[in-house]
């Protein structure tokens, strides 16, 4: 079968035309049939050969992990899938360190070797191919109402274990959320940012979203179709940004723009909570004041909290508010996908990025 692949001895993007058809080994093992792969900035980096490793005696790494597919056989000790189920398969598998509490009882996203492997990025291959075998307790069912939306719940993902952990960490302020109305500023408008956006306002935060491109574009107009405001940077400054806003109560970053974030940080309302979950590219240091910075945190009660990946919980999350979102914003929520590529054409949307979220269609 085909699969798409990342050569880094060469750097070269390719398909390989004979990858091995993978079979059901173990009881608890679930065949899918890949319907369809999303493209993020992840996959771009991995393309420009600055991040992933293929798996140990490879030459290339299978791209994709934000992978959705359709059961078409189940291994003897399977109850939880029956062939015609959706299912999304989560990208981290666990170290085996002994000692890795995380990995040991099933949260790899916590992991704590950095030993890990994730498919389609760390040492395994991905999800950019026509079949995988998947152990059952790396999958979550999604709904058939889904269909034309699975492929996004694995970058929602990311947005879900960062609100799990907000609303575990907020939960030091002694009154009720319902208490007023909180202020969220999400930093971004790619996919993830977007996603974000929805769940904050699924969630009853107001939203604002400020991002690099200008108005008119479809970003912006998700972003008013789900009841949030949206800014351009290149038009508001920071300061005009948090003027508009009030006291920030949460910002959500999805960019890893690193300057933006220490700004807007400095601009955090009192006991705030700031969320990183964009992984930055480096592009080199920059001066901050930050004495300001950290005198402004321990006087207004502030947390920054990194975030990555997500466990069984966030996926779970993320089928069911997929569906929310689905029932509230059914067309914003179809307009996030802006690309459908063949497999074939996999190498356009990883190394020239347009639009919102591009995928490759598999499978129908
Ligand atoms: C993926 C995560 C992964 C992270 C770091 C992200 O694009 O969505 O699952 O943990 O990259 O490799």
């Amino acid at each position: 079968m085909r699969a798409a692949a990342v050569f880094p001895a060469t750097k070269t993007l390719g398909i390989v035309p004979d990858f091995p058809e993978p079979r059901i080994t173990s009881p608890k093992g679930v065949k899918l049939r890949i319907l369809q792969v999303g493209v993020c900035g992840t996959d771009r980096e991995i393309a420009s050969f600055v991040y992933g490793t293929p798996p140990e005696g490879y030459e290339y790494l299978v791209l994709g992990h934000e992978a959705f597919g359709e059961v078409v056989e189940v291994g003897a000790a399977v109850t939880e899938f029956r062939p015609g189920d959706l299912a999304i398969p989560m990208v981290r598998r666990p170290c085996v360190a002994p000692e890795c509490v995380a990995c040991r009882m099933d949260r790899s996203d916590f992991c704590m070797t950095a030993e890990y492997t994730e498919r389609g990025i760390m040492r395994l291959h991905g999800f950019m191919t026509e079949y995988v075998v998947e152990e059952a307790r790396y999958l979550s069912p999604v709904p058939a109402s889904l269909r034309e939306v699975g492929v996004l719940v694995e970058p929602l993902t990311i947005a879900e274990k960062a609100l799990l952990e907000a609303v575990r960490v907020q939960s030091r302020l002694p009154w009720d959320f319902a208490a007023y109305e909180h202020q969220a500023v999400v930093l971004g408008a790619g996919p993830v940012g977007l996603l974000g956006a929805m769940a904050l306002r699924h969630r009853g935060y107001a939203v604002t979203v400020y991002s690099l491109d200008r108005e008119p574009n479809r970003a912006a107009d998700i972003v008013q179709a789900i009841g949030g405001k949206y800014y351009s940077s290149q038009d508001v400054t920071v300061e005009q940004l948090v003027a508009a806003v009030g006291a920030i109560d949460l910002v959500y970053e999805a960019t890893g723009a690193a300057n933006l974030a220490f700004e807007v940080l400095r601009a955090l309302g009192p006991n705030g909570l700031f969320v990183l979950t964009g992984v930055p590219g480096r592009h080199g240091t920059t001066e901050f004041d930050t004495d300001a910075i950290l005198l402004n945190m321990v006087l207004k009660n502030q947390c920054l909290l990194g975030t990555v990946n997500a466990g069984k919980d966030a996926f779970e999350l993320a089928v069911a508010d997929l569906a929310a979102f689905d029932g509230k914003w059914p067309a914003a929520l179809r307009g996030l996908i802006t690309g459908r590529f063949a497999m074939e054409d996999f190498a356009e949307p990883v190394l020239r990025p347009a639009g919102i979220k591009n995928i490759i269609e598999i499978g129908r």
